[in-house]
């Protein structure tokens, strides 16, 4: 008898060939996210899934999946995941870390430009038919990326991938993190280590690129952005929840800085209904990792992961690791 998964998205069909080789697979084939009681309806007798963020996995649906063995997590971060329940349990939970550093990388700089050079607004006047801000000298206008400062808080691997970048902008990089990065990093990327207020002070953009967890809860909060110059504009590519939505549109509504670039959201997919109105958000959906290489990478990591934890092996990306 094959061990019974559960896949919880549409994903690629050789992937599902694959597992499909190993295991009795239900697979979400018409790709409509699972509500939570349905979710643990379909992990009744279920030994192992690949789920996404947007999947919770808590005390009721581990309640509802005695069978279950690992959670294979398609993603980096694993908030979606109660992991102190799936240990207590003896489930393991992986996730699929380093696959996805330049895609991410990649996508708070499109946000950061297109925040900075008013990318979404202008496209919008294109499709209406409006070019009477084109040329004018005094309309709102951008601001410049390249010579400015960068300040990135939280400097992993996916924090130094935004740093090299900016290296190609001639920008000057200030970074905070818990620890500091080792020196010839800070030579190779030309990045300074600062307390955080004074990066938030300095900065020209500031990034927050910090894993979830209660204790960064509203790391930037209205007194953080307070601290912000006004011609500032905040990026978000990390978590929902590390910053404080209220207080970002309150701010952005008062000018208090001048944008920010959101890919992610307290609540997801629900939204702070005063970004819709705001010109000076760029919000995309938590789409940091959203290329199809990567995505095939990250669901290739995590069939190995589930496959190990399934076959009695090491998983290559252990989360906790007391299961080791
Ligand atoms: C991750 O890997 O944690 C991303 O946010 C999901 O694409």
């Amino acid at each position: 008898m094959k061990p019974k998964i559960l896949v919880t998205r549409q994903v690629f069909p050789e992937i599902v060939e694959a597992l499909r080789g190993r295991f009795d697979v239900e697979h979400n084939d018409d790709d409509r996210p699972w509500a939570p009681d349905e979710l643990a309806r379909r992990l009744a007798d279920k030994q192992g899934v690949l789920a996404t963020v947007m999947d919770r996995i808590d005390e009721a649906v581990l309640a509802a999946a005695p069978a279950l063995k690992v959670v294979s997590n398609i993603a980096v971060g694993t908030n979606n995941v109660d992991i102190p329940a799936c240990t207590k349990r003896g489930i393991r939970v992986t996730n699929t870390p380093g696959v996805l550093d330049d895609t991410t990388a990649d996508l708070t700089f499109a946000l950061l430009m297109a925040a900075a050079r008013r990318i979404a607004e202008g496209d919008a006047q294109v499709r209406r038919g409006d070019w009477k801000l084109a040329f004018a000298m005094q309309s709102p206008l951008g601001t410049d990326v390249h010579h400015a400062t960068l300040g990135i808080i939280g400097m992993g691997r996916i924090g130094q991938a935004i740093a090299k970048r900016a290296t190609g902008f001639d920008m000057r990089v200030l970074y905070n993190n818990r620890g500091r990065i080792p020196e010839a990093d800070e030579r190779r990327l030309n990045a300074t280590w600062v307390e955080r207020d004074r990066l938030l002070a300095e900065s020209d953009f500031v990034v927050v690129m910090v894993p979830y967890s209660p204790a960064v809860h509203h790391l930037i909060g209205a007194a953080e952005i307070a601290k912000m110059k006004p011609t500032a504009i905040l990026v978000n590519t990390a978590r929902g929840g590390v910053v404080d939505d209220a207080a970002l549109v309150e701010a952005l509504q008062a000018r208090r800085i001048a944008g920010a670039g959101l890919d992610v959201f307290e609540g997801e997919p629900k939204l702070h209904a005063g970004y819709l109105a705001l010109p000076n958000a760029v919000l995309t959906p938590h789409i940091g990792s959203a290329t199809r290489a990567t995505r095939m990478r990250m669901c290739e990591t995590a069939v190995a992961n589930l496959t190990a934890a399934l076959e009695g092996r090491a998983p290559p990306h252990l989360v906790n690791r007391e299961l080791a």
